[in-house]
């Protein structure tokens, strides 16, 4: 059984669709068993309640410092035998003692074609408003493993789709997180799949 920690700071639409995938069978011999969030208000957190799935925030602010922060995320992953992380609308740099401990085993979701669009102050509207001043034709959504960069580790899954010239920002939004909810749940299959080989 494969044991995700899911990291949330909003609305948990791609929690939700990992949700949906493992109810399904899409997604086999996998649970979420927690959902940390970054921000109390978040979504996210309610769609865990309701299914049954044990939520918490862990956030800087509550912390001292940087060091305890990271150490409460450490402990929180580790009190559940995480195997997996994933980063699903988790708007916060990820703590440098996570990346290391979980190197290879932590997934991100950004609403880009990664390497473009992508990195600092590259998220949410910013990403979708960028694409179309640049008269891009095409944009998409990108899986990959979170290294010590921001949006840089190796990819795992991308899918593209069109930029039409009414496209707006919320527009191209929401397409492209229709792309997020499908190729999320498929990355983690691929994962489980090279860590098998
Ligand atoms: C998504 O566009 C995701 O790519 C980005 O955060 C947005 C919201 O995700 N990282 P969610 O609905 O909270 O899953």
């Amino acid at each position: 059984m494969l044991r995700i920690s899911v990291l949330v700071s909003g609305n948990g639409s791609n929690l939700q669709a990992v949700l949906d995938a493992i109810d399904e069978g899409a997604v086999a011999e996998t649970r979420v068993v927690q959902v940390i969030s970054s921000n109390p208000e978040a979504y996210a957190l309610e769609r865990a309640r309701r299914h049954g799935i044990p939520g918490r925030v862990i956030r800087l602010p509550d912390y001292e410092n940087r060091e305890t922060f990271g150490g409460a995320l450490m402990q929180a992953l580790k009190e559940k035998e995480t195997d997996l992380v994933l980063l699903a609308g988790y708007m916060k740099i990820l703590d440098r003692e996570v990346i290391e401990a979980y190197k290879g085993r932590i997934i991100n979701i950004h609403p880009s074609l990664i390497p473009k669009f992508c990195g600092k102050g590259f998220y949410g509207r910013k990403v979708h408003e960028a694409v179309i001043l640049a008269g891009e034709k095409e944009s998409g959504a990108t899986v990959h493993l979170v290294d010590e960069g921001v949006d840089t580790g190796e990819i795992l899954l991308q899918e593209r789709i069109p930029v039409s010239e009414e496209d707006t920002p919320e527009s191209l939004a929401g397409k492209v997180l229709e792309v997020e909810h499908r190729i999320l749940p498929e990355a983690i299959n691929m994962w489980k799949k090279k860590g098998e080989l």
